[in-house]
């Protein structure tokens, strides 16, 4: 049985925890938006449209930024299609997703979907089709007041009120063939660097986040990054991270040990991000925005034809059904994204609803949360305060994607009178034994320890079995003189939350 010791030092304090790190996005692809997040037939719809059973999932769920309308959608998007009277909104072509769009959703209706589930907007503008002018249009639209003829239009659409949005995005993967008016670095770096600069003329509080690449495997990767932040550094403060991770040939080992990979991806983006900030002897340091990440069986769904030639509306497209072990990933994911963040300030889980996504739904029918839910909640609900960099003394085992890996892996956060620690078991076959010495929080006693484990790592939640995999409490946690014990079942994603006794 594979032992391991972690040691907590409640002043090993790596950054706050940020809100931020819990984003999500939601993408006007295949059903994340129709009967996904807006089906007017449906039981529990509002007078908008808005399923309330998924909003109740969201909220479970915790995501706090959601990032929109895409994703390759926004390449080639018209946000003016989009708003004013349902009737008289234009159907238009999707060429992303090679979809009908017919804009029965649109910045009003999302704005106000968000404001249910209680979350904050990240918008993307189109730097594939458009440019400066549509992007100012849009912000204009979004946050002026009033008084403006874009501002007196949302008025006059019935939201009286600014959206006030923070976060923008400069276009989407703007480096990869596949996203409609992909550029090069040179010529996305200038008018990433031109639209950032009228933006901030406009409003100079916003946030902006740059496109890096669309993953570490870019050929481009690296120069990409290098060469956009050399145009745009001045006038950005975040570069974006995408990264899918999934199991390839049968290799559980490495599949599970992808966190060490968007580790290293993300020490190479901040070494870039630096090495241009220092060039141009700036005191500024860009933040990296990981706004795309999960596990995507993307492979499989190229060779399904399930993208092909017909045009529907909101047919079903990469609707990945998600195993234990794709949860124990993506917790790990989320472990490491607290671990970085440094400089990590921002990030969305690729997708919110139906969409490579943790919320399910059936039209007419119900909505059921994935293994991936689970983490991704729990650790919402219970990191706070600081994240700590626990020191990890755990065997490690040779993969062939990923090099070493530590079997287990763990992050710790630590509040006033509250600490979470959040750990993985890696080891395929064998349960792993783990003590914790908490002396530094004072004295401790558990107040919630649950494990996401099964038998099979394979098993899933799907339509039919919709609670076959749920976290369970793990009772093995306890604590005796300042050292917490508690065993780890194989291929498994294990939170306890601590409380601290008053004045330690
Ligand atoms: O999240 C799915 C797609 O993945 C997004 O549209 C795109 O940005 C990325 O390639």
């Amino acid at each position: 049985m594979p032992r391991a010791h972690i040691t907590l030092d409640k002043h090993a304090v790596i950054a706050p925890v940020r809100r931020r790190t819990f984003g999500s996005f939601v993408e006007h692809l295949g059903r994340g938006v129709y009967t996904g997040l807006y089906e007017p037939e449906h039981p529990s719809a509002n007078d908008d449209g808005f399923r309330m059973d998924v909003v109740e999932l969201v909220r479970e769920l915790g995501s706090t930024t959601i990032r929109y309308p895409g994703g390759s959608f926004v390449s080639g998007y018209r946000w003016e299609d989009a708003i004013g009277p349902r009737e008289k909104r234009p159907v238009r072509r999707d060429l992303a997703w090679h979809s009908l769009e017919s804009n029965q959703v649109g910045l009003d209706e999302f704005a106000r979907w968000l404001k249910l589930t209680g979350s904050e907007p990240m918008l993307a503008v189109n730097l594939g089709t458009r440019g400066i002018q549509a992007a100012l249009d849009l912000l204009e639209y979004a946050n002026h007041p009033s008084g403006t003829a874009l501002s007196d239009l949302r008025v006059a659409n019935g939201t009286p009120e600014p959206h006030n949005v923070r976060m923008w995005c400069l276009g989407n993967e703007m480096d990869g063939p596949w996203q409609t008016g992909f550029m090069t670095a040179q010529d996305y770096g200038k008018i990433a660097a031109r639209t950032a600069a009228a933006m901030k003329t406009a409003d100079k509080d916003l946030e902006l986040v740059v496109c890096g690449s669309s993953g570490s495997g870019m050929p481009t990767f690296g120069d990409w990054e290098r060469t956009v932040l050399e145009h745009s550094y001045d006038h950005v403060d975040y570069i974006s991270c995408h990264q899918y991770y999934q199991e390839h040939d049968g290799d559980l080992g490495s599949f599970l040990a992808s966190a060490v990979d968007m580790e290293l991806f993300i020490d190479t983006v901040v070494a870039t991000a630096d090495h241009v900030g220092y060039k141009k002897r700036s005191t500024k340091k860009i933040d990296i925005s990981f706004d795309e990440w999960n596990v995507w069986y993307l492979k499989e769904h190229q060779e399904s034809g399930e993208v092909n030639d017909e045009w529907r509306h909101a047919p079903r497209q990469l609707e990945d059904v998600y195993t234990v072990a794709d949860a124990v990933v993506v917790g790990n994911l989320l472990m490491t994204l607290l671990k970085r963040g440094d400089r990590v300030t921002s990030a969305s889980l690729a997708q919110l609803v139906n969409v490579i996504a943790p919320i399910m739904t059936e039209p007419g029918g119900p909505a059921w949360r994935q293994t991936t839910f689970y983490p991704f909640s729990i650790t919402s609900r219970l990191a706070a305060g600081e994240v700590i960099r626990p020191l990890i003394d755990a065997p490690t085992y040779t993969t062939a994607r990923h090099g070493q890996a530590s079997v287990v892996d763990a992050i710790a956060t630590v509040d006033e009178d509250q600490a979470a620690v959040f750990l993985v078991n890696r080891d395929l076959a064998q349960a792993a034994q783990v003590t914790v010495d908490v002396r530094s929080l004072g004295s401790a006693r558990v107040i919630e320890a649950v494990t996401l484990a099964d038998s099979d790592a394979y098993a899933k939640n799907t339509l039919a079995e919709q609670r076959r995999v749920i976290p369970r409490a793990n009772p093995s946690a306890t604590i005796s003189e300042g050292v917490l014990s508690i065993d780890l079942p194989p291929v498994s994603w294990t939170a306890i939350a601590l409380r601290q006794a008053a004045g330690d």
